[in-house]
């Protein structure tokens, strides 16, 4: 199970590949206005910092770069322009008629693309048609309107399984670390996350305690008071 980082901010990525867990980041056009990117150089060049954070990696460090343009030609431009600043860039496009067009221009030509605001079963079914590297369902947006995100990994997961689709699932819109054990449960290929539900992981109240008797108990038959 891959882990990537769901932001554009460089310090929080730098923390979490520095554990060693990192394989990758994905970025949307409300992550970029968040760390105050804007103007069209200023967003290359900020892709070019991520994947530079990436750059020991040896066994790929992908990079999620989303378009803005929602026709089939504008996407084109934007995706060939984003997918020559890196090799490990994976062109986002959205779920859309022209996107799925596009998505499969970019597949025929080897270049990566990950299907972003997926919120059906159907939705996945033609992005792996299309030949998505990875499908981007968010559950955490399903949750919001009281439709269990959940479920939807669970339909996609069965279909891709049904069918041998190499299209990769990364779940998407996770809120919780409770996302991210309930989506590997169900076997996705790939979870994105903000930095505080991948730290939230650590956390038992039972390893604070153990960790505490232990160190106590080590200073005590130590002779330290
Ligand atoms: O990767 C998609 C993600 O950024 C959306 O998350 O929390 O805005 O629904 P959220």
């Amino acid at each position: 199970m891959k882990f990537f980082l769901d932001t554009a901010n460089l310090d929080q990525i730098k923390e979490a590949n520095d554990l060693g867990i990192l394989n990758g980041v994905t970025t949307n056009p409300s992550l970029m206005a968040k760390e105050g990117i804007v103007g069209r150089q200023n967003v290359l060049d900020h892709y070019i910092k991520i994947c530079k954070i990436g750059e020991d990696h040896t066994d790929g460090f992908d990079v999620s770069a989303e378009v803005i343009s929602t026709d089939f030609k504008g996407m084109v431009k934007e995706g060939e322009e984003l997918a020559e600043l890196h090799e490990d860039i994976v062109v986002k496009i959205p779920m859309i008629k022209d996107g799925v067009k596009a998505m499969k221009y970019f597949t025929d030509r080897g270049i990566r693309t990950n299907c972003t605001l997926i919120f059906s079963p159907g939705q996945a079914l033609l992005a792996a048609k299309a030949g998505a590297a990875y499908v981007s369902p968010f559950i955490g947006r399903l949750d919001d309107i009281m439709i269990d995100g959940i479920d939807l990994i669970k339909q996609i997961v069965k279909i891709y399984d049904n069918y041998l689709f190499d299209t990769e699932i990364l779940a998407a819109s996770i809120r919780n670390p409770l996302h991210i054990v309930k989506c590997a449960e169900e076997g996705v290929d790939v979870v994105t996350c903000p930095l505080p539900s991948i730290l939230g992981l650590l956390n038992h109240p039972l390893t604070d305690i153990g960790l505490a008797k232990f160190l106590e108990d080590h200073k005590k038959a130590n002779g330290k008071k």
